[in-house]
């Protein structure tokens, strides 16, 4: 079984790529689905999402060439190769789809390109119900007629599929990353006019947004949360440059602060980062902009207490909050974290706990009294983000800890471990192979 090894102690520092952002490069190769012409990705990374992806795209028709992912060097990005001149197949598998939850963003543009699609309902990182209904309400308000059977959910535009898609007003009930951009991929090829209130404003969708106006799509707002799609007949391939990953520059800053480290985060974008580097500030961690990425610093022997509550963007990320309670298992003082987005998501705190950590979960809440020591331990990784927060425990702890069950860590993280290597860590992986 493979594994992580941490020996904590030692204080980072150093310069840390940041990879682009699995987050953006997911919506983006859906985007091929839209186009006869190629697309490519630059700056694209290489995890297991994105191969998972890859294989789904592959049985729809797409030609994916991902030989030039994994070889970033300081003159090239890595590259992912995308084109899609025919959809052979409009069903998204259920053995795919299961594999992760993004898979459902095939769906808008399956529908507005073909007119009809069938896509498995999705699986993913278990970290709460994570329904598609406000995917199904947005291309359902778009025309497309859904129905759900065996597991699968069924559109269908007007006149059995031959339809274009039809531009709506759609007003989201809550905001949803995921269902904002299946909706807009799909409103680009839609007849007429579609406007998308309380739509989210991540980066991710910015950067999405920029790569369908450079395909010909129209699309005003951006950045906001009322976006203005006018609908086009056609979208040209392009080249886009994947955003940087503000959640893996996120993870790097925390293990900054943890350490007690100074790091430079290279193509980290401090601007995407606000809402932590707040409270790492209060945390007693300065983050700043410099030129071509971040540069982190603590000045803190030991980090303060800092209460948290998860938004969505500009709030502070759900997929920082495992991250950032490991910062604040160490503290001085006592911090209260608010889950607000998913319902499930302190799968960690028991494996923090068995480090040596205090905390006392109510619901959403977390109660998290700093410990003056974690102490390594076998933990198991429950999730993606989760994977993230132990290991930076681990930074910290006195003595080993071992993280196993990190396929989850590698859905997300680009070789986490030479990264983290490569600025004072002592951390390796084991690939559990001799036994
Ligand atoms: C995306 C990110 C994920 C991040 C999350 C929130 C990708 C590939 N994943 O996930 O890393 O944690 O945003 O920032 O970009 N919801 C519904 N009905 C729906 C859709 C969502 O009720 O149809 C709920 C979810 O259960 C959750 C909330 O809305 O409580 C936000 O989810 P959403 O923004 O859709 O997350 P994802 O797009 O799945």
């Amino acid at each position: 079984m493979a594994e992580i090894l941490v020996n904590g102690g030692n204080r980072l520092q150093g310069e840390i790529p940041v990879s682009g952002a699995k987050n953006a490069a997911l919506p983006l190769m859906a985007v091929t689905l839209l186009t006869a012409e190629p697309v490519t990705l630059r700056n694209c990374p290489d995890l297991h999402d994105i191969s998972t992806l890859a294989n789904l795209l592959r049985g729809l028709g797409s030609e994916v060439d991902a030989s030039a992912l994994g070889l970033a060097s300081a003159d090239a990005l890595p590259v992912l190769r995308l084109h899609t001149p025919e959809i052979i197949s409009i069903r998204a598998p259920y053995e795919l789809v299961s594999q992760m939850r993004a898979s459902i963003l095939v769906l808008g543009p399956l529908v507005a390109r073909m007119g009809r699609a069938e896509v498995s309902l999705p699986g993913g990182c278990a970290i709460g119900s994570r329904p598609v209904d406000l995917h199904l309400l947005g291309l359902e308000a778009l025309g497309a007629h859904i129905t759900l059977r065996d597991g699968y959910v069924f559109a269908e535009t007007a006149h059995g599929g031959k339809a274009r898609l039809q531009g709506a007003k759609i007003t989201f009930p809550k905001v949803s990353v995921g269902a904002t951009e299946n909706v807009v991929m799909a409103a680009t090829l839609a007849e007429g006019r579609t406007e998308v209130l309380n739509a989210a404003q991540e980066p991710e969708i910015v950067d999405l947004c920029q790569c369908l106006i450079a395909m010909g799509a129209q699309i005003s707002g951006v950045g906001t949360s009322h976006l203005i799609i006018d609908g086009v007949e056609n979208l040209g391939g392009v080249t886009h440059q994947v955003v940087a990953d503000r959640i893996e520059a996120g993870t790097f800053a925390v293990a900054a602060a943890i350490t007690g480290g100074e790091l430079i985060l290279k193509n980290g974008r401090l601007d995407h980062l606000g809402s932590l580097v707040r409270v790492l500030a209060e945390a007693g961690t300065v983050c700043a902009e410099i030129s071509g990425g971040i540069h982190v610093a603590s000045t803190v022997d030991r980090p303060h207490a800092v209460n948290v509550t998860t938004q969505p963007y500009p709030g502070f990320p759900t997929d920082l909050q495992a991250q950032t309670m490991s910062l604040m298992v160490v503290a001085d003082g006592s911090a209260v974290l608010t889950e607000t987005i998913f319902e499930n998501r302190y799968m960690h705190v028991p494996e923090l706990i068995r480090m040596g950590a205090n905390i006392e979960i109510d619901g959403r809440i977390a109660v998290v009294r700093g410990v003056d020591r974690l102490y390594g331990a076998p933990v198991k990784a429950s999730d993606l983000r989760a994977s993230a927060s132990l290991i930076l425990a681990g930074l910290v702890a006195t003595g080993e800890t071992r993280l196993s069950d990190i396929h989850h860590l590698d859905r997300g993280y680009e070789r986490i471990e030479e990264k983290l290597r490569g600025v004072g860590a002592t951390i390796e992986r084991h690939d559990g192979t001799d036994g």
